[in-house]
């Protein structure tokens, strides 16, 4: 075959825990619940910027350093974002990599989150708490998707390195990472129950 393909856009997703995450993901739904019981101020900020579901982005986005299930939850993620920095052939030898900010999301039905990047930070993901049946995915969108002007439309079949956007789904249990400059959305929840998730980022020095 005379092509070949170039400037890979990776993204990774695995359990976060081999051994499975039920019993810890079930301490991480109650400490989310209790978090949007008790953080008004990013009640009143989700009312704004998230209509009908509660984030505490803008609000208490360090979560790791003041729970120690939140902490736990770093201490697995660094695994895999240093699991994916090899995948895509990061020089972090001699490097601090750590989590600068993480994040609840709590999504009842009918509520969306709109196409976003997360700048100053060099890898993202989410890690799925609760996902009942139905409930949305993660979609992404082609990076390059503002350059193609003329290009004609794909076919149906196209393969899956051709297509403009792909959706993983969400799984409670499994953590999706990727490049933070890698635009994506979350479309509304038609599930009939609340799916809840926790954000993140990561940097480097
Ligand atoms: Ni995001």
């Amino acid at each position: 075959m005379p092509v070949r393909s170039w400037f890979a856009t990776s993204i990774y997703q695995a359990p976060l825990r081999a051994a499975g995450s039920g019993r810890f993901n079930a301490e991480l739904a109650d400490e989310c619940r209790r978090l949007r019981d008790y953080d008004a101020a990013g009640r009143r900020w989700s009312a704004k910027n998230y209509p009908g579901g509660y984030t505490s982005y803008a609000s208490m986005s360090e979560l790791h350093r003041f729970s120690s299930t939140f902490g736990g939850l770093e201490k697995n993620l660094l695994a895999h974002v240093r699991a994916f920095g090899r995948a895509l052939d990061f020089d972090l030898r001699g490097r601090t990599v750590r989590m600068s900010d993480c994040w609840v999301n709590i999504m009842p039905p009918r509520v969306a989150h709109s196409l976003h990047l997360h700048p100053l930070s060099f890898v993202s993901g989410t890690y799925y708490v609760v996902t009942p049946r139905g409930c949305p995915g993660l979609k992404f969108e082609d990076p390059r998707l503002s350059r193609f002007m003329a290009a004609p439309p794909r076919t149906a079949a196209a393969g899956a390195a051709n297509r403009a956007h792909v959706t993983y789904p969400a799984k409670a249990g499994e953590v999706i990472l990727f490049e933070s400059w890698l635009r994506h959305e979350v479309a509304a929840n038609q599930s009939e129950d609340e799916r809840i998730s926790i954000s993140f980022n990561f940097s480097w020095a």
